[in-house]
């Protein structure tokens, strides 16, 4: 009675006082956490989850269940009418919105109306996309991936989900492990490249990043593999297009690295916006729940993508929203994103029986499991005090410059042009992106303000001697037309600042006066990420003649790239001495890069995906089956008017030094089953400078009759560092089992036949050793 009285008077109070007044509509602290008096079962953080769960379950009422499958998008500051949904049971999560302020404040007050005002109390979970990283914002998965080294990405995760946690994120919608193969994808950006191998160890370390070991612990957040699946096969690279995936290429290339994920323990999974084989990834029951739970035994939840259910519709699947929450549900979509399909037909279907009661109780058991594991019924607050001294720590900072430094990859570098020598007296810094400090982030930026991001610019200011310059110059704008994008950090829109008539023309005045040349391209980052398809693959705008005009000088040109995606660069190469891709470096952009351009840090990145000679080779990618007709010359199927390989391929990247490699030979020509198999390599450093060498090892099964297998795939790598002149045995030890391929149904076979095994510095070089499989 008493709790009631005080239920009337805060709601009289909040209408009487509007919208306006939160004070009165998030008043709390008068409700027993414990509503009815009593301890029970759910309540008890004694209790096992799987009881917990149980117990809660059977006390719910429809439409608490049914609120529990709905996220909502976060209202600007949440109203009356949201707070009485909560108070009602009418919605599970949030998401986004909610800590678009970097304060906790807003989430806890949400949180008190749903533990405190709800019937049951129970705890919503609020969600944020932090792709790479949060207010300290790491390089792009895909510049990440350039590294070859997950653990690096871990920990660039494990920041990440601190700082999410002390904003109050509960669960973050990260990492996007869609495989891509065609860069006019914008979001190729998002990813880790072409190869499910590598791919798949980079879904379990950003898994482990998140959640850790303990995902009670407050500075853990529930980690989502996304999108389910296909996203990344968008015909044309349109994003949200339809795909076309043969069961072989699903299992084999699209599906592992969100088994890999689920395997590290991956909480949820999100379904894809991309139809698959004809049905929509949001209500497809043949990846949702054949694949998902029957093959792979997921026990987390599903979420769908934003409004991906409600576009059922316009995908032409579903007729109206009654359909489209039915089809979804039942395919194995547990929570519905912002669309509200879920909460406004499911309870008249089940009256209609057109929907059972245990699809839903399984939906809702999934979404409450997440919820216990995460520790939100035991502790539903966030500190609201520790967002304070938890951002940009100097561990963060640190990180986020050894990581750019790690994820750009050396494309050129004639006659040593770099690393930049203390003979450079005057460096001109010219192009678009050499004072940015807007575009350094990336797509999918989280919480990164620009003033937080080091430019390329102050970075080489502050390092250089007394006795050096450094001349700026724009020379020309990013884009000349076409889409500009959002400020960092307050999201109000950028004015492109078109290129003026003589600004080429000074640059090249700037660049004449100059020891060296360093020229800043790329995209602008808005044409990366989602809706960032491109049908070109060259540096837009001007940028091109502004580099032609400029290397005409005949000065030395260093060409540093920021773009998201593999660009169409023989052009670029032919003009300059020396490219660095770098990608979107992230906050620390200008000291990573210039740690690199100066030799204290030695380019260690590999190209995770290939650089075509053009956008009319696309898609192209390392690891496809061969043809009859391989090779060049007539008959060959090779393009008439250009290359037909990759301009640069799969693994490829320089470094300061020379590495050689010895053959590569395997211990036995035989691997029995059961047995291992020992290949070797000597590698030499023959420069004069120490380097890191990324030594790949690759397998190709040469004749299967379950199915062709692809020219080369890779199964191992290792990072090594060597001094000049030093040599090392480079050793791999090969296990049947790592030899196999999924068949159409998803089993794995491991074939017994010939193989080709090389241990090589890239995916188009080496000559392989031969072994059979018995
Ligand atoms: C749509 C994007 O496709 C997805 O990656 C993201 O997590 C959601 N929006 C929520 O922001």
């Amino acid at each position: 009675m008493k709790i009631l009285s005080a239920i009337l008077l805060a709601w009289l109070l909040a209408s009487a006082a509007g919208a306006a007044d939160t004070v009165s509509i998030y008043h709390s602290g008068w409700i027993d956490l414990d509503k009815n008096g009593r301890m029970d079962v759910y309540e008890d953080p004694s209790q096992p989850i799987k009881k917990r769960v149980n117990d809660l379950l059977r006390r719910m009422t429809l439409d608490e269940k049914i609120g529990q499958l709905w996220q909502s998008d976060t209202p600007p500051d949440a109203d009356v009418a949201m707070a009485k949904k909560i108070r009602d049971g009418g919605v599970g999560s949030f998401m986004g919105g909610s800590v678009q302020i970097e304060k906790p404040i807003m989430r806890n007050r949400l949180q008190h109306i749903a533990v405190e005002q709800s019937r049951l109390g129970i705890p919503l979970i609020f969600g944020h996309d932090a792709i790479h990283g949060f207010r300290t914002v790491f390089p792009i998965p895909l510049a990440m991936a350039c590294a070859w080294e997950p653990e690096l990405f871990e920990r660039t995760q494990t920041i990440a989900a601190r700082e999410c946690a002390a904003a109050g994120v509960d669960w973050t919608f990260s990492p996007m492990v869609d495989l891509a193969r065609d860069p006019r994808w914008g979001r190729i950006a998002e990813g880790f490249g072409e190869d499910p191998y590598l791919g798949s160890l980079y879904a379990a370390a950003n898994v482990r990043g998140f959640q850790g070991t303990n995902m009670a612990d407050i500075n853990r957040v529930a980690a989502c593999l996304k999108h389910y699946v296909g996203y990344g096969a968008a015909e044309g690279g349109r994003d949200y297009n339809t795909t076309e995936i043969s069961k072989f290429t699903l299992y084999n290339f699209y599906l592992p690295q969100f088994k890999a994920g689920i395997d590290a323990g991956a909480l949820t999974i999100m379904s894809a916006f991309n139809d698959l084989d004809g049905i929509p990834a949001s209500a497809n029951h043949f990846t949702l729940t054949d694949v998902l739970r029957n093959q792979w035994h997921f026990q987390g939840f599903v979420v769908s993508d934003y409004q991906s259910v409600s576009e059922l519709i316009p995908h032409g699947l579903a007729a109206d929203d009654t359909e489209a929450a039915r089809f979804a549900l039942t395919a194995g979509v547990d929570m519905e994103m912002v669309s509200t399909t879920y909460p406004e037909t499911l309870a008249k279907q089940l009256k209609a029986k057109q929907i059972s009661m245990s699809v839903i109780d399984e939906a809702v058991r999934r979404i409450l499991t997440v919820k216990f594991a995460k520790g939100l019924f035991d502790h539903p607050y966030t500190d609201e005090t520790r967002y304070k001294t938890a951002y940009l720590l100097p561990d963060a900072i640190a990180l986020a410059r050894e990581a750019a430094a790690k994820s750009c990859v050396l494309l050129k570098n004639d006659n040593n042009a770099l690393p930049l020598t203390s003979e450079a007296k005057t460096i001109a810094l010219i192009g678009p992106l050499g004072t940015d400090a807007e575009q350094m982030v990336g797509p999918w930026y989280s919480r990164a303000h620009s003033q937080d991001v080091i430019s390329l610019a102050t970075a080489i200011q502050q390092r250089l001697p007394a006795d050096s310059q450094l001349l700026v110059a724009r020379g020309c704008s990013i884009i000349q037309t076409g889409r500009t994008r959002f400020h960092v950090g307050d999201y109000s829109q950028v004015v492109e600042h078109p290129t003026e008539s003589n600004e080429i023309a000074a640059a090249v005045e700037v660049a004449q006066k100059a020891d060296v040349v360093i020229m800043a391209l790329g995209e602008p980052s808005d044409w990366s990420g989602e809706d960032g398809s491109r049908s070109t693959l060259d540096l837009p705008g001007l940028q091109m003649d502004l580099l032609n005009a400029v290397a005409a000088t005949g000065k030395k040109v260093v060409v540093v790239l920021f773009n998201g995606r593999p660009l169409a660069l023989p052009g670029v190469l032919a003009k300059a001495s020396a490219v660095l891709e770098a990608w979107y470096p992230g906050i620390q952009a200008g000291n990573g890069i210039s740690d690199v351009l100066f030799g204290d840090v030695d380019p260690s990145g590999r190209l995770t995906t290939t650089f075509p000679y053009s956008v009319g080779q696309v898609p192209m990618y390392y690891n496809h089956a061969n043809t009859g007709r391989p090779g060049f010359g007539h008959w060959k199927g090779n393009y008439v008017d250009g290359p037909s390989v990759p301009f640069l391929p799969f693994g490829f990247g320089l470094t300061y030094t020379t590495f050689e490699y010895g053959t590569t030979k395997v211990d036995s020509g035989i691997l029995k089953s059961g047995g291992t198999l020992t290949v070797r390599a000597e590698l030499k450093n023959t420069g004069t400078r120490a380097g890191t060498e990324v030594a790949q090892l690759y397998i190709r099964g040469l004749a299967f009759a379950g199915g062709v297998r692809p020219v080369r795939e890779l199964k191992g790598f290792q990072k090594i560092l060597l001094q000049p002149g030093e040599t090392r045995e480079v050793i791999f030890t090969i296990h049947p089992r790592e030899l196999g391929f999924y068949d159409e149904n998803g089993h794995w076979i491991v074939q017994s036949g010939e193989y080709q095994v090389w241990i090589c510095p890239n995916s188009a070089a080496g000559e392989p050793a031969q072994f059979a499989l018995e």
